[in-house]
């Protein structure tokens, strides 16, 4: 019955998780509203808001977990490792949790496990009643990273394909800052869509090879549609561009996640990640589920975003399986599979 501290610091969410024998007991959040300003995460920011945030953050995650316990003192004691997010993610940011995580391990005496984010997107899958069964295949579309994933265990993860260029999450991002959205777009987006029409305009989708993405050209393309018209045109045509683009997006992404069941013969279908809290992805998901009689699995939206419930169930099943770390590790920026 293994009792886990979890800590996620790669981006621009802080948070810590606590989860006992595969249970999420809690899972706080703090998210850092200081790069809005910039239309985008400003690394230096970012880790002095983590800095700022993670000590009441992990006080509170320990507070909910152990409620019936007095002093932060008492409530450490009764965990049996630490987790963290090992990479990738920002460096600045990374460094935070993880030498946080460091010196609780080294302090408290207990071992430390550490966790890859994007292994552990996947793995969001795997908390609460409704879960698929191994193999599984898990569309993980985020900020920085999208991938098809084909889990065969818990720690028996391959990606099978991935973004040549942009991220989803980037596609939806950056096509909102060419409408004038503030940043994160992707949000906006999904808002303005649902009362758009998702075939009022056409926007080009790339020929890629195999399972793999590619979602620079979108940006392009907007740019160059935009450009064309008349001013006022966004203004008036808010919702429907939002909606085709949306409309884009989502198609490509469901076309390689079709190709990948058709190759793996593998039918339980999850998605995770950011982009994932899309509601018109959810849908088309659902929509595609129902049509080819795939099983499809959609996580909570507070474990679709970065969050430490995530980071928990990885190193849950990395206690398991007696995996933990050195305390000489490192955080690293960008990190293999
Ligand atoms: O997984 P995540 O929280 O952080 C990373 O690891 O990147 O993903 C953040 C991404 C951002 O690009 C954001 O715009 C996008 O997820 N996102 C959405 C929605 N909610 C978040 N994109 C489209 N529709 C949404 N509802
Ligand atoms: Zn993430």
């Amino acid at each position: 019955m293994p009792t886990i501290l979890a800590i996620e610091s790669s981006c621009d969410e802080t948070s810590a998780a606590v989860c006992v024998d595969g249970q999420i007991l809690s899972n706080f959040i703090a998210n850092q509203t200081v790069h809005e300003q910039y239309g985008g995460v400003v690394p230096e920011l970012a880790s002095r808001a983590h800095m700022q945030h993670i000590v009441p953050v992990v006080d509170a995650a320990l507070a909910q977990a152990f409620p019936t316990l007095q002093t932060p003192g008492e409530r450490l004691q009764k965990l049996d490792a630490i987790a963290f997010t090992q990479a990738p993610g920002l460096i600045g940011s990374l460094l935070v949790g993880t030498q946080f995580a460091k010196s609780l391990s080294l302090s408290l005496n207990r071992p430390l496990i550490a966790v890859h984010h994007m292994q552990a997107h996947v793995l969001a899958n795997l908390i609460g009643e409704e879960r698929p069964t191994f193999p599984f295949l898990c569309l993980t579309v985020s900020g920085g990273h999208t991938q098809i994933v084909l889990a065969r265990s818990p720690l028996d993860l391959e990606v099978i394909g991935e973004t040549i260029d942009d991220a989803a999450g980037e596609a939806f991002d950056k096509s909102a800052k060419l409408l004038g959205l503030p940043y994160p777009g992707g949000p906006l987006i999904d808002k303005y869509a649902q009362e758009g029409n998702p075939l009022a305009f056409k926007f080009a989708e790339p020929q890629i090879p195999e399972l793999n993405f590619s979602f620079s050209g979108l940006k392009t393309s907007v740019l160059y549609f935009l450009q064309k018209q008349e001013p006022g045109f966004i203004q008036e045509n808010l919702a429907d561009i939002c909606a085709s683009v949306q409309h884009t997006i989502i198609s490509i992404l469901l076309r390689k996640l079709k190709k990948a069941v058709q190759q793996t013969g593998v039918r339980q279908v999850c998605i995770a990640g950011g982009v994932s809290a899309n509601s018109g992805l959810r849908k088309a998901l659902q929509e595609a589920g129902a049509k080819h009689g795939w099983k499809t699995f959609i996580p909570k939206f507070e474990y679709c975003t970065d969050n430490a419930a995530m980071i928990a169930i990885t190193a849950y099943h990395k206690y398991q399986a007696g995996q933990f770390s050195e305390l000489s590790v490192g955080p690293t920026a960008r990190a293999e599979w």
